[in-house]
């Protein structure tokens, strides 16, 4: 079951930076875009039009669309909440928008202010919008293992804002452990009542590092059949919803585990540990990924 080859969705620059402490500057975040661009990979988060009173980190993000340097073998991606967010996206010309939704009231309410039912109404234009401009929509649903409010997530629900995000018409759906307190177990069990109602090939999953035991999870996942990976440069990131979540998962980490599983990715390590030890340098902190730290130390 376990598949030949693995799509990375890189989510640093989106992921990543909305939970620095300080906004980083355009030039720094075109530049980490370009980085990992030339490392391979294919689907790049570039940035989100939330409102910027809620996440002002990731105001300016037309900017970096629009100075990023285009390959026309990557998809950039914008995080957008609502219609308002996907006309800003597409002022810019994203390639494809994401939009988010949670399996947890509490969390919907806190990070997008409107119940899950809500959301979905408010993704509807975009939907349409997006259609009727050829553009792809991914979706994600947050906190599929727990919720930082509500505790524990009941894998049903899941299975149910997942089914209810690709009828609208997404084209994927991103299952996320926004407070990573997954483990394999509980990533298998919620990963059987998705799989009972959704394909695997419909399917990514996006692990937060913050108990350490996202590539475990990863690996528990590949064994599932799912072939998406989310993941995020030196490791950065967090949700400034979900108080104390950690980054993703490494990309330079997760591409050191499946080179060793035989699993292809198209992303060169070097390349990728070139861009996670420049935005590493620009945060003045050591990475986030093991495999970047003990390459450096060789
Ligand atoms: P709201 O206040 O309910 O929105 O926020 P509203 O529609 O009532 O509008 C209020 C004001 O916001 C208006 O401005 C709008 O124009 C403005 P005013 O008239 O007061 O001057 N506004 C916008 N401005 C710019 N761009 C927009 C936009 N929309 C409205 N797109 C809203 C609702 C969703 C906008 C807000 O809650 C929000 O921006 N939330 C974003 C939170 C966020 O970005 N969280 C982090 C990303 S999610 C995540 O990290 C999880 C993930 O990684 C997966 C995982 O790990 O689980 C994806
Ligand atoms: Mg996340």
């Amino acid at each position: 079951l376990i598949p030949s080859s693995v799509r990375i969705v890189e989510v640093g620059p989106r992921d990543g930076l909305q939970n620095e402490k300080q906004a980083i500057d355009i030039a720094t975040r075109v530049q980490l875009v370009n980085m990992l661009g030339a490392a391979g990979l294919k689907s790049i988060e570039a940035g989100s039009f939330v409102n910027p009173a809620w996440v002002p980190q990731m105001a300016g993000s037309e900017e970096v669309f629009t100075q990023i340097k285009r390959d026309d073998k990557v998809r950039y991606v914008a995080l957008v909440p609502n219609l308002k967010g996907f006309e800003r996206a597409i002022s810019v010309t994203a390639n494809e928008v994401a939009i988010f939704g949670a399996a947890s009231e509490a969390f919907s309410k806190k990070n997008i202010n409107c119940s899950i039912e809500e959301s979905l109404d408010r993704f509807k234009p975009v939907m349409d919008a997006a259609k009727e401009r050829g553009i792809p929509v991914r979706g994600y649903v947050s906190c599929v293992i727990s919720c930082p409010y509500e505790g524990e997530i009941a894998p049903q629900k899941v299975a149910q804002v997942s089914e209810r995000l690709l009828a609208m018409g997404c084209y994927e759906v991103s299952l996320g452990d926004t407070v990573g307190t997954g483990t394999p177990a509980g990533v298998n069990r919620m990963l059987e009542a998705v799989l009972s109602v959704i394909p695997a090939e419909k399917l990514g999953v996006h692990f937060h590092d913050t108990y350490g035991q996202a590539l475990a999870n990863i690996y528990a996942s590949l064994q599932m059949g799912i072939a998406v990976v989310d993941s995020s440069i030196a490791g950065l990131g967090g949700c400034p919803y979900a108080k104390g979540a950690a980054g993703n998962v490494a990309t330079e980490d997760l591409v050191y585990m499946l080179n060793g599983l035989g699993i292809q990715h198209g992303v060169d390590l070097n390349k990728l540990i070139a861009a996670g030890q420049f935005i590493s340098d620009k945060l003045g902190r050591q990475s986030g990924s093991k495999v970047a730290i003990a390459t450096n130390n060789q």
